[in-house]
């Protein structure tokens, strides 16, 4: 969205318009890196960083981010008994802007978690009829086989659900993989390979549609998402 800053924030669903006001001139909104307190200054949210109390602004209003989640931490945004769920590991802004998570990861499994308050796209991204291809990186305890690739390339019935046809790749000894599945069912992948007669032993998510996991980000950190990368999963999703 291009425009005067304060009509960008204005968009924003993070914020009123009159606290929007007040949020420029404590110097809480930043452009590039540096604090504007004129809402009149010309800007465009999708070239340009603009964050408010360090959350980012995206034309559409809405946050998106992406979490490498480690192990032992839930992807849910709470937990009744306490334990470590993804919003933990969010800022105290991000977590007023009540992001949900794109698709669960198991408790022990690992990588990119995709956080939205658009629940429009959570819900595009998450339905089987849209797709979204889901690409894990897995190993296992034995090797996967040529009949394990063809497998998973068929529907496979694992008694309450049948599967999409996927995708294996075997890496080095084939006790490394890669597996491209498209709906995120319980225990999916885990549930294909015990089908097959293997135990997955670390389970890491790549990427969900066109959204990799940035390799720059390190265990259990996070970062906004870019407006490319926005606008690609909006158009993965059929939302642009
Ligand atoms: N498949 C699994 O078994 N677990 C996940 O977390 C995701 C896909």
């Amino acid at each position: 969205m291009k425009g005067r800053l304060d009509k960008v924030l204005a968009t924003c669903r993070l914020i009123s318009r009159t606290d929007a006001q007040a949020a420029l001139k404590a110097g809480r909104v930043t452009v590039d890196g540096t604090a504007v307190r004129d809402g009149k200054v010309k800007v465009d949210s999708d070239a340009q960083m603009i964050l408010l109390d360090g959350v980012r602004v995206e034309g559409d209003g809405f946050v998106y981010l992406m979490l490498y989640k480690p192990v032992g931490v839930l992807s849910a945004t709470e937990d009744k008994r306490g334990a470590i769920t993804a919003m933990d590991l969010l800022p105290e802004e991000y977590r007023k802007a009540a992001p949900g998570v794109v698709g669960r990861l198991d408790k022990d499994a690992e990588g990119l978690l995709l956080l939205t308050n658009n629940g429009e796209l959570n819900h595009r991204l998450t339905s089987p009829k849209h797709h979204a291809d889901k690409l894990y990186r897995v190993t296992l305890d034995l090797p996967a086989t040529e009949e394990d690739v063809r497998a998973f390339a068929e529907p496979m019935d694992l008694g309450d659900f049948t599967t999409q046809p996927g995708k294996l790749e075997l890496l080095e000894d084939g006790k490394t993989a890669l597996v491209t599945i498209h709906e995120g069912k319980f225990h999916q992948i885990k549930r294909m390979f015990q089908h097959q007669g293997k135990t997955v032993q670390t389970l890491k998510r790549l990427s969900i549609g066109p959204l990799r996991l940035d390799e720059a980000l390190a265990d259990g950190a996070w970062r906004p998402l870019s407006g490319e990368e926005v606008r690609a999963l909006l158009a993965a999703a059929d939302m642009m």
